[in-house]
């Protein structure tokens, strides 16, 4: 039987698992996306760096592995990293992650390529510094002042989360600065941090806190997540100096382990492993009957609005629409036949009851009294659980339908929802309450 889940634009493996997006990169007129994966099975226990690349971010061809674990360094997994150009060369920082009796050592290290084909490991390591456990992982590195700066997740000796900061000159030999950013919101370990500018007055640091408290009553059940701080690289002190408390990237179920990257049209586009499935969901996960596991978030862009981070689908998926069907109606049922869809919804009145469904009931959204609820069905329990969120006043939905993952952006980027969700029963949509002069467009892929 054809694959129902199997998506059609979200990057994913035909075979394995795939978690983290690593190396994000345009190199030569070609985006490279690297991601960490399991290419034999569809667990956990074995990570190298497999490969995509596409010449416009959305056809995506996938080219198999590309950096594997068969050092002495590395020989327990290839874990995440970022790239880097210089002088026509791509360069590659990744983890090492070594096992011996039972002992985890990690390393920071380096491979790079002339061609974007064959990728050659440097004998180079970089070790965790004093003061922090081996769990130090994922350097992300960028330029500066005419140099270069690498940051790694760290745990700090007494288990906190915490983010270490290296310095070069010429990209290849590193040397310690101290800490960048510590805090207990960074719970007992920080994991793939990212630092960008969007504006003169926002620097953001990325963050994936490893298990902590709940912050926000809606999210009991999460341990891990992927958040953003507001702040300034202080140059001199070496330090993230942040002006606003830890916010998450995105509401949904699924997104963990985000990196972002500059393309030639100067956008930032962040991606992220679409996935917060727990073991059980993962095990039950549909796909796995297939082969294979996890897919990555659409690529997005990144702006600084209203003091805040908006994330906006590329202009390039418009490429993929095909029909398009425009309503006007108050409340409709829309008799869809596609899997793979994209809506934008318009209320041009102030909005205080409007619901709908979607992949005939499978999955909602709606908005009253101040906030959205985004539901799915549960594949492991097979019960309706939901994400809620206070939205002070909701003007524009804009959805993609994949036929296993569904990414939502609200008021035009201000939050989004991603999330897996598995259908069987059909595709029809149906909403209630549009308003005046609101508006729905429709288009299949
Ligand atoms: C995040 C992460 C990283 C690590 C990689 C291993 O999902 O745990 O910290 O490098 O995955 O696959």
């Amino acid at each position: 039987m054809a694959n129902q889940h199997k998506n059609s634009f979200h990057i994913e493996p035909a075979k394995g698992l795939l978690n983290d997006p690593n190396g994000l990169i345009q190199f030569k007129g070609t985006y490279y996306f690297f991601h960490q994966w399991n290419r034999f099975e569809t667990n956990h226990e074995y990570k190298e760096w497999g490969l995509f690349t596409s010449k416009d971010l959305v056809q995506w061809e996938s080219q198999g592995s590309a950096i594997l674990p068969d050092t002495e360094s590395d020989k327990n997994g290839i874990y995440s990293g970022s790239a880097i150009e210089k002088d026509g060369k791509m360069y590659l920082f990744y983890t090492g992650n070594s096992k011996n009796q039972g002992k985890r050592a990690s390393c920071q290290k380096i491979a790079y390529s002339e061609d974007g084909k064959t990728f050659i490991k440097m004998e180079k390591v970089i070790k965790t510094p004093a003061g922090y456990t081996e769990h130090h992982r994922d350097p992300k590195v960028w330029q500066k002042n005419g140099k270069w700066w690498m940051i790694v997740g760290a745990q700090s000796a007494a288990n906190v989360g915490a983010v270490t900061l290296f310095e070069s000159s010429d990209l290849i030999n590193w040397h310690y600065q101290g800490e960048f950013y510590s805090n207990e919101l960074l719970d007992q370990m920080c994991e793939c941090p990212d630092v960008f500018s969007l504006s003169e007055e926002a620097d953001i640091l990325l963050v994936c806190p490893q298990k902590r408290t709940p912050i926000e009553e809606s999210d009991l059940s999460l341990s891990s997540y992927a958040g953003y701080l507001v702040g300034k690289v202080d140059y001199q002190q070496k330090k993230f100096i942040e002006k606003e408390a830890l916010r998450k990237i995105d509401y949904g179920f699924d997104f963990y382990a985000p990196q972002t990257f500059e393309d030639d049209k100067k956008r930032r586009i962040i991606t992220a492993w679409m996935s917060r499935m727990g073991d059980k969901e993962e095990v039950y996960c549909p796909t796995v009957a297939d082969g294979y596991l996890h897919c990555l978030t659409m690529p997005r862009e990144l702006k600084w609005k209203n003091d805040r981070l908006y994330q906006l689908p590329l202009e390039e998926y418009q490429a993929l629409r095909k029909d398009q069907c425009n309503y006007r109606e108050d409340s409709l049922l829309i008799k869809n036949q596609n899997d793979t869809y994209e809506m934008i919804i318009e209320f041009q009145a102030a909005i205080t009851d409007f619901s709908m469904t979607l992949n005939s009931e499978r999955n909602s959204i709606s908005y009253r009294e101040g906030r959205l609820e985004i539901s799915r069905i549960n594949w492991v329990s097979g019960e309706r659980e939901a994400k809620v969120l206070p939205v002070d006043s909701l003007s524009k939905l804009h959805i993609f339908n994949d036929n296993s993952a569904m990414e939502v952006f609200i008021n035009d980027g201000e939050y989004v929802f991603s999330m897996r969700t598995f259908s069987t029963s059909g595709r029809d949509v149906y909403y209630q309450n549009l308003g005046h002069n609101g508006s729905v467009m429709f288009y299949n892929y």
